[in-house]
């Protein structure tokens, strides 16, 4: 990808606005990877403890490990400033980063009972001082956020990007969606927009982000990038899909790939995932990867019912192999090639449409 344009999006020479999000227990060193190959122009860790980090384990540094030849943003969560700018001392020292990312959006109980994650929202000060502390390692801070609700927090989503921004945030990324909505629900796209118009080349959009025309939508409301999470879940080659679709640059080969060649994306992925990050992981990542693969190929609820019961990759591999071996006569369907618009989909994390 020598040689193409980039856009600087908060500190970030980034080569598109399509970007994948962080998943907890999901965009590891492989799953970036494989985003990346695919078209994204950067990618996020999975969230990590800030408090983990400072008692550094083999585990945390396996989850923040690896580049794969696109910016790559760390995102931390933890209590309070002090833990944070510990835990980002730590992750600094074993890894490279293009910019730090404080998780002030995760509703989850684990992570905002201990004032972490979504929690953040109520304390706005600390939040600041947060990005405030953070910018010592010179490296640009960014904030994910969710829409915040009126009479249940202190400071509107307005105020609250604006303080973090006159605490020299560099970027915010806005989830849609409350806390109290977790990830029900629909995504407040037009909270997320009119946003990016208050605070021009500041603004990121996440949420119910599945075909091309949701991450144009945001574009053309004034956001300056897109994050890719359920969606990708759900079509793993919605990125290049949307690239194409908005007219970057995006490798042909994603957009029309024939039954055997997914089958050996597939395939080297969990190679990939066996050395990263273990059988077991790589195992439980392509039976997920395969949800969102080879839709409307005759045989593949079959084949992912067979996935389904292989708890080895070498059994794993031999299926997909042999499926491939078969599907060397079947045609890519219309409705793979890119071509059409893909069916929306809400609940990107129930298992099989087919
Ligand atoms: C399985 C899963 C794991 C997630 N993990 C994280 C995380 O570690 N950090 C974070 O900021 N958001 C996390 N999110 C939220 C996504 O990054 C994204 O903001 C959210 O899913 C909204 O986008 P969507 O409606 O397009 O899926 C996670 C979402 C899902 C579904």
């Amino acid at each position: 990808m020598g040689g193409e344009r980039k856009y600087d999006i908060g500190g970030v020479a980034v080569a598109n606005p399509i970007w994948l999000a962080p998943l907890a227990g999901i965009t590891t060193e492989t799953y970036r990877s494989l985003h990346a190959q695919l078209g994204a122009a950067l990618v996020h860790t999975e969230m990590v403890s800030a408090a983990g980090l400072s008692r550094e384990n083999g585990k945390t540094a396996r989850m923040i490990g690896g580049r794969c030849g696109v910016p790559i943003v760390l995102q931390i969560f933890g209590p309070d400033a002090d833990t944070m700018a510990r835990g980002a001392e730590c992750a600094l020292a074993m890894g490279r980063f293009d910019a730090i990312e404080i998780n002030m959006a995760c509703p989850m109980p684990k992570v905002a009972k201990k004032s972490g994650g979504a929690s953040m929202l109520f304390f706005p000060d600390e939040s600041c001082r947060t990005v405030a502390d953070l910018k010592r390692f010179g490296l640009p801070v960014w904030a994910k956020i969710r829409k915040t609700e009126p009479g249940r927090h202190p400071l509107s989503t307005v105020d609250f990007c604006a303080a973090l921004m006159d605490a020299s945030a560099d970027l915010i990324i806005v989830h849609g969606r409350t806390p109290a909505q977790r990830y029900e629900g629909a995504s407040d796209r037009e909270a997320v927009t009119s946003l990016a118009v208050k605070f021009p080349g500041l603004i990121s959009a996440s949420g119910d982000y599945y075909v091309p025309d949701d991450a144009k939508a945001y574009l053309d409301g004034g956001c300056v990038s897109v994050l890719a999470a359920r969606g990708a879940m759900r079509d793993v080659f919605l990125i290049p899909k949307t690239l194409c679709a908005l007219g970057f640059p995006a490798n042909e080969k994603y957009l029309n790939m024939p039954v055997p060649d997914q089958i050996n994306l597939l395939a080297e992925t969990g190679r990939e995932a066996v050395r990263n990050e273990g059988e077991r992981f790589a195992v439980i990542m392509v039976r997920k990867l395969l949800s969102g693969m080879l839709k409307g190929i005759s045989g593949v609820s079959r084949l992912r019912e067979d996935c389904a019961f292989q708890k080895d990759w070498a059994s794993l591999e031999k299926i997909l192999t042999t499926f491939a071996e078969a599907g060397k006569k079947i045609p890519v369907s219309r409705s793979q090639s890119g071509l059409r618009p893909q069916p929306k989909i809400n609940n990107a994390l129930t298992s099989d449409i087919l």
